[in-house]
């Protein structure tokens, strides 16, 4: 997605030879409009897929999450990282390892908002292990509903969650893959090559 690679080019810095920075438009300051227009192309790459709910993580995921829900008039769910308080027992719950981190945190989901006949499309902000979305698919597993892909905003091409998802089966659309953050530089993928 064109507007979104050059929001990266323009606004995002490498931390790191892994890690990139986008806190002015996707991490802690939003740009709505660009959030809009994410949303719109991942709910355009996944329409006539009998869609019925999105299902996301708090909190990064969920603004391309609800532009894509709006757009698709459906429902977005947001997995919660710590039960609140009004969360009860009535919940699926998943593990997730964060690499990033090196911390293992449960995620959870009220049994009230997946059923066993919906069909979920994951949305997140950042693709890097995948272990998010995988413990996003294991609620999506437990609920016995079924789900249509994953719409990423960044992947990090360089790491291997991408390519773990896609060897499952799993259909995985991102609108811009990073293919290196060497040298203090980002420079993309193309979509193509990895489909
Ligand atoms: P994984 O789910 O793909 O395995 O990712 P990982 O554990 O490595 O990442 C943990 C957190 O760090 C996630 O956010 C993920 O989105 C984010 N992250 C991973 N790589 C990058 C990166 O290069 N840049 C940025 N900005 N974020 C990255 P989180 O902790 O769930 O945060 P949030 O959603 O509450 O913002």
């Amino acid at each position: 997605m064109k507007e979104l690679k050059e929001k990266i080019i323009n606004e995002g810095s490498v931390l790191s030879d892994t890690v990139l920075k986008v806190d002015s438009f996707l991490n802690h300051q939003l740009d709505p409009e660009l959030m809009k227009l994410a949303g719109e192309e991942i709910a355009a790459r996944f329409k006539d897929t009998g869609i019925t709910k999105i299902l996301t993580i708090e909190s990064s995921g969920i603004a391309p999450a609800f532009m894509a829900g709006l757009t698709l008039g459906v429902p977005v769910i947001f997995a919660r990282k710590r039960k609140s308080l009004t969360l009860n027992n009535h919940l699926y719950v998943a593990e997730v390892t964060s690499f990033t981190k090196k911390e293992t945190n449960e995620i959870c989901v009220s049994k009230d908002f997946i059923h066993a006949d919906d069909k979920l499309l994951v949305i997140d902000d950042f693709l890097a292990n995948g272990q998010a979305v995988l413990g996003l698919m294991d609620i999506i597993d437990q609920a016995g509903a079924s789900s249509v892909g994953v719409g990423i905003v960044i992947e990090k091409g360089f790491q291997d969650g991408g390519r773990m998802l896609r060897e499952k089966g799993i259909r995985v659309e991102s609108l811009a893959i990073l293919k290196s953050l060497e040298n203090g530089t980002v420079s993309f993928l193309e979509e193509e090559l990895v489909r």
